[in-house]
C-alpha cells in the first residue's frame, strides 16, 4: 500500500479559541452563518465530504449544499461495523445528488451489507482490524475517480489521518468561544504522538480574519 494514489485531502474544522469542536454534550454548533457558506462553497470543490461514524450518530448531519448550486458529490462514512442507523439523512436525503459510500471492514457481515446495499448505498470492505484500513480506503476511492475529500472529522476520525500522514491541507475556523472540558472533542483526539519531534508539521499559507473570528489555510510540509 505504500505510495498508493490517494485523494487530497483538506481537513476542516470549525474549533474553539481552546481547540474544542464540540462541548462535552455535544453540542458542535461553532460556525456562524458566513462559516457556514464557506463550508458549502468548498464543498462545491471537492469530489467528495468525509465524516466519522460518531458525527452521523450525534448530528446526524445532511452533508449537503445549501447556499450554491452545485451538481453533487460522494458522501463517506467511516463505520467500521456498519452500524449507522439506516434512516439516518446521510443515507436518505437526495441520493441521486449525493450518493453515498460507506468504507467499512472485512468484518461486517454479508446481511447487513445487502441492507444498506439495498438503500443503494456503496459500500466498501477495506481491512480485518477492527477498525477501517484509510490508507486501502484513500487507494479505493482514488480508483473510482474520487481525487479530493473534504474531511469534516470528528476528532478521532481526523486524528487516524493525522497518524496516517494522510492529510495535504488544513481549513480551520477559530471561534470565539472557550468551551473548556476534558472530555469535549479537540480537533484531533487519538492517543497522541509521544513528542514534538513525531508531531506532524503544516506550513500556514493564509491568515483572515472577520470580527471575532480567525481563518487559517495550512498545506502539508
Ligand atoms: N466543529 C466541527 O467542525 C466538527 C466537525 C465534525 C464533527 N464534529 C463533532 O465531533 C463529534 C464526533 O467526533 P468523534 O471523535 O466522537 O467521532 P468521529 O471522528 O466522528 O467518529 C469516530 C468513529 O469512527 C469509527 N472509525 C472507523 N475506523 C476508524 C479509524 N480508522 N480511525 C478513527 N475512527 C474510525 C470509529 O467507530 P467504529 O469503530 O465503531 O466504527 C470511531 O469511534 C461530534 O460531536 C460532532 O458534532 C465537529
Amino acid at each position: 500500500m505504500k505510495n498508493a494514489k490517494k485523494p487530497y485531502i483538506i481537513l476542516n474544522a470549525a474549533m474553539t479559541i481552546d481547540g474544542k469542536i464540540s462541548s462535552k454534550e455535544g453540542d458542535s454548533e461553532i460556525s456562524d452563518e458566513e462559516d457556514w457558506k464557506e463550508v458549502h462553497k468548498l464543498r462545491t470543490q471537492v469530489d467528495a465530504i468525509m465524516v466519522g461514524k460518531n458525527t452521523i450518530l450525534k448530528d446526524n448531519p445532511k452533508l449537503h449544499i445549501k447556499f450554491y448550486e452545485h451538481k453533487g458529490y460522494y458522501r463517506i462514512v467511516i463505520d467500521s461495523n456498519l452500524s449507522i442507523p439506516i434512516d439516518s439523512q446521510v443515507i436518505n436525503f437526495k441520493p441521486e445528488t449525493y450518493p453515498t459510500i460507506i468504507c467499512t471492514t472485512e468484518n461486517v457481515h454479508q446481511e447487513k451489507v445487502k441492507e444498506f446495499e439495498a438503500k443503494n448505498i456503496k459500500v466498501m470492505r477495506n481491512g480485518k482490524s477492527s477498525r477501517v484500513d484509510l490508507k486501502k480506503s484513500m487507494s479505493n476511492l482514488y480508483n473510482l475517480g474520487i481525487k479530493s475529500v473534504l474531511l469534516e472529522g470528528g476528532g478521532n476520525l481526523n486524528w487516524s489521518f493525522i497518524k496516517e500522514d494522510l492529510v495535504d491541507e488544513i481549513r480551520l475556523t477559530i471561534a470565539p468561544w472557550i468551551i473548556g472540558g476534558k472530555s469535549s472533542i479537540t480537533l484531533a483526539d487519538g492517543d497522541g504522538f509521544e513528542n514534538m519531534l513525531q508531531a506532524q508539521r503544516f506550513k500556514l499559507v493564509d491568515l483572515n480574519h472577520r470580527e471575532d473570528y480567525v481563518i487559517l489555510k495550512y498545506k502539508r510540509w
